[in-house]
């Protein structure tokens, strides 16, 4: 695996090898020194045009637990707001030497872009590119619904039969985009529930179950509920009456968390707008994982540069990884 561009990159059996190195990687989290040499020698560069706190904070932490040099470049701040195009500001960084970039990017399809222009010679691991998607925060919500449903029985186990409803303004979710694909890999049930304006307009190809009804999805009790951020940076246009019909209809409000089966995991990508999508009981509720979510962003994320600028297989790593840490 040369890039990680796309959920879609992922067979079954990589995405479990992916998870089970970050299980390894987890655990060198816990340590007291959280560091591994294994990258000593190697830069990454995380190239930013879109705001984010989880995404590069993770990967940044991930890449110096790995022992790798790291630089940070945001558009803002950066010759790219003096009008610098997408290639010339990386082959200026690619200059300076990287191994890595890790691009989140406004226009979907930037990170594949950058992968096959040519431009550069560097794995390239998408950190969320548009509406399009975001493989990583994917691996990091599977990793947590793994533990969740397997807990210490995690290692090579899917998702088999797991039911997850992922909730809200799909059409904009690069996040709800990468989760559909990976978890249909790793044999969960999707069912996306939005306002029919908030529902990608090609729903029918993808594998899910659509509803437009939020208490009829969850009056099936699912394993998850993830709720989704409501995007209004990338509304140009208006997809509900207003805030209150809008949580009333489609957030997970109070009332609707307290007749919530105790089982339900509460999933959230961040950051929410509490109040909105999500109510502050919910999202603070012993059974939310949202800041699990975070945690296990950086082991996910260990796990993905360790597999590209180590150039070793998926499907090899994890029993060399496990002897490595040993
Ligand atoms: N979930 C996520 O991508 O968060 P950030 O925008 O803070 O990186």
């Amino acid at each position: 695996m040369k890039h990680l561009l796309s959920a879609t990159d992922l067979s079954r059996d990589t995405a479990i090898s992916l998870l089970d190195i970050a299980e390894e990687m987890a655990e060198v989290s816990q340590r007291e020194v959280k560091k591994l040499p294994t990258l000593r020698g190697k830069t990454v560069l995380n190239l930013f045009f879109e705001d984010s706190t989880r995404t590069r904070v993770s990967f940044e932490a991930a890449a110096k637990r790995l022992s790798a040099d790291v630089l940070n470049v945001a558009a803002k701040g950066s010759s790219v707001s003096k009008g610098e195009s997408l290639k010339d500001t990386v082959q200026t960084l690619a200059a300076i030497g990287v191994d890595a970039v890790v691009l989140r990017h406004p226009a979907s399809g930037a990170a594949h872009t950058l992968a096959h222009s040519g431009w550069i010679d560097a794995a390239v691991l998408n950190g969320g590119d548009g509406t399009h998607e975001h493989p990583t925060q994917a691996l990091q919500d599977a990793f947590t619904l793994r533990h969740r449903i397997h807990g210490s029985a995690s290692r090579g186990a899917a998702l088999d039969g797991v039911r997850v409803v992922i909730v809200g303004d799909v059409l904009h979710s690069r996040v709800a985009r990468s989760n559909v694909w990976l978890l249909r890999t790793l044999g969960a049930e999707v069912t996306l529930v939005a306002p029919p304006t908030l529902m990608p307009h090609d729903i029918d190809s993808w594998p899910v179950t659509r509803c437009f009804d939020l208490d009829q999805a969850l009056a099936t009790e699912p394993d998850a509920v993830m709720m989704l951020r409501v995007q209004r940076e990338r509304m140009n246009d208006s997809y509900f009456p207003n805030e209150r019909e809008y949580s009333r209809l489609w957030g997970l409000t109070v009332e609707r968390f307290a007749r919530l089966g105790e089982r339900t995991t509460i999933m959230h990508p961040g950051p929410m707008n509490r109040g909105f999508e999500i109510a502050s009981l919910a999202a603070d509720s012993t059974q939310s994982v949202i800041l699990d979510q975070v945690q296990n962003g950086v082991a996910v994320r260990m796990a993905a540069l360790y597999v590209l600028l180590t150039g070793s297989g998926a499907s090899a790593i994890g029993a060399l990884k496990r002897e490595e840490l040993r």
